[in-house]
């Protein structure tokens, strides 16, 4: 990788040494970044004005805190999840975002996170946790759902909503089951055009929708803590989330609900891996 000629380079690499307190392993991941950043350096031949101006964009990102909305924008996110996948049979983890709260108060199972008066289509999400090694349930798991309103909007950033609305936790009953009581979400967009990354986005062409998605997390003592999302098959959304997240397996079918009228149905097993053993 890089330009042969590159002697800037070589030096730069041999002058980490080992001596004592240097640490190998971060030699050699700070190898490798040294060679990707001066390959791209070589490759767009960037002047050192140029450059300059990179960091101090990035460092408009980090005082904006878009930094990781940058990375999940540049599929970073998605594709760093893919590569820390370390059981097929699990349930993948999916983008966090930035508006998970733990501390949310634990609500009975059934749990109903939208009051009757939430505007939008009616939906009932139940299903349940299971062991990736077993394949049998979990009992007792702990499950945490946040999404936006039908408009797209979560509660913690439109203040015509209550506090904590559509976010609820409960715990799995014996077989492991959840039931959630909810209103379909709406789909938002990314990045503010006052913001670094939404004028980026913007210049590069780029679509800022996220497809309508629901966020979970599932935890329980002795397995790996699950965060994922949940989008709807069929949504044309999907295709073009920005942040590429709406993948095969997280889209679930949707359906009109057989047994309550005006509802739709999501069926869902959440299957997580047990802790590696030490
Ligand atoms: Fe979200």
């Amino acid at each position: 990788m890089g330009n042969p000629d590159n002697y800037t380079l070589q030096r730069a690499l041999d002058a980490m040494c080992d001596v004592p307190g240097s640490d190998s392993a971060l030699q050699a991941r700070f190898s490798v970044a040294l060679q990707h950043f001066h390959a791209m350096l070589d490759e767009l031949k960037l002047t050192d004005e140029q450059l300059y101006r990179i960091a101090g964009w990035l460092g408009k990102v980090a005082a904006q805190d878009e930094l990781v909305m940058l990375c999940d924008m540049m599929g970073l996110t998605m594709r760093a999840l893919d590569l820390a996948r370390t059981d097929g049979h699990a349930t993948p983890q999916n983008v966090t975002g930035p508006f998970p709260k733990d501390q949310v108060a634990e609500g009975p199972n059934p749990c109903y996170i939208a009051t009757e008066d939430e505007p939008g289509q009616r939906l009932e999400v139940r299903g349940r946790v299971l062991d990736a090694s077993t394949g049998r349930p979990i009992p007792g798991a702990t499950l945490i759902v946040w999404q936006p309103n039908q408009f797209g909007r979560y509660e913690n950033e439109d203040d015509s909503q209550s506090e904590d609305n559509l976010r609820g936790k409960l715990r799995c009953d014996a077989e492991g089951a959840f039931d959630v009581f909810t209103v379909r979400p709406g789909g938002y967009v990314i990045g503010h055009d006052d913001t670094e990354v939404g004028v980026l986005m913007k210049r590069l062409g780029r679509n800022r929708q996220r497809a309508p998605h629901i966020h979970y997390r599932v935890m329980h003592p002795g397995y790996r803590t699950l965060t994922s999302q949940i989008y709807f098959k069929g949504d044309p959304a999907n295709p073009v989330d920005c942040i590429f997240s709406a993948i095969e397996d997280h889209i679930v079918n949707i359906v009109p609900h057989p047994e309550r009228k005006g509802y739709q149905l999501v069926e869902l097993e959440v299957v997580v891996e047990p802790e590696p053993k030490r």
